[in-house]
């Protein structure tokens, strides 16, 4: 005599297209269970220091996608303990406080990550805030961290991999559209923040950012 839940699984899973409308309905469900909530107000807390990247720091956030930086590196600190003990004291970030979603709020997509190879770069601007070990480490990442398995990145910093002004300009406009409160001034200053620099010089922006408006 079999269960009542094998009778069930029988008669759900003998039809590949009763199984499809099934599990179809189990996702909406489970869709309308956690979506929502997200989108009522009041569910995200604003951070007020938290401020919208700049041209070039935003320029810098491209890079970090096209170069696929996240393969290596999170951008989050979950909220355990022994993930915001986890931070090496002897670098003088022990006990740092855990991501809020806050923080996230004009990244579109977010970039939290998964993968660890590398460190978690949530708060890098409050823990190596200096733009030349970030351009020395790029360059040659094994110069600054003996025996790094991280990749080189010497040619970001090229005269061929100059920032296009008028694709930051164009990028901020659709971001405006997304909810980030950017003024025409803010996308104005493109033209002199991103002028005559390399993806290299935006990418050191970027990271100099992360962490920057909570950390510091
Ligand atoms: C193959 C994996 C891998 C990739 C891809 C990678 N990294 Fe790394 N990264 C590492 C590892 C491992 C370390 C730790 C050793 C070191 O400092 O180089 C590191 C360290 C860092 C650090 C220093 C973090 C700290 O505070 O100690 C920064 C900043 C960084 N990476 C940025 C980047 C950026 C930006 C990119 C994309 C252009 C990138 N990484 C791509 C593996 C990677």
């Amino acid at each position: 005599m079999s269960s009542w839940y094998e009778k069930l699984s029988h008669k759900v899973e003998d039809n590949a297209f009763k199984l499809s409308v099934w599990s179809a309905i189990a996702v909406l469900v489970g869709g309308l269970v956690t979506l929502p909530p997200l989108f009522l107000q009041g569910t995200v807390q604003k951070i007020d220091s938290v401020k919208p990247y700049n041209a070039l720091e935003l320029a810098g956030r491209d890079v970090y996608q096209e170069e696929g930086c996240f393969y290596c590196h999170s951008q989050m600190v979950r909220p355990f303990k022994w993930e915001t003990d986890r931070w090496d004291p002897t670098r003088q970030y022990g006990d740092t406080p855990y991501s809020k979603a806050g923080e996230s709020v004009y990244d579109h997509p977010f970039l939290w990550g998964s993968k660890r190879i590398g460190p978690d770069l949530a708060h890098e601007a409050a823990l190596r805030g200096s733009a030349a070990w970030q351009v020395s480490h790029l360059k040659n990442p094994r110069e600054t961290s003996p025996g790094s398995i991280m990749p080189a990145y010497p040619h970001l910093f090229e005269t061929d991999n100059m920032l296009d002004t008028e694709v930051i300009k164009a990028r901020m406009s659709a971001l405006r559209i997304l909810g980030v409160p950017y003024t025409d001034q803010d996308i104005q200053n493109a033209d002199s923040l991103a002028k005559n620099k390399t993806k290299g010089d935006a990418l050191v922006s970027y990271l100099l950012k992360l962490g920057k408006d909570t950390m510091q």
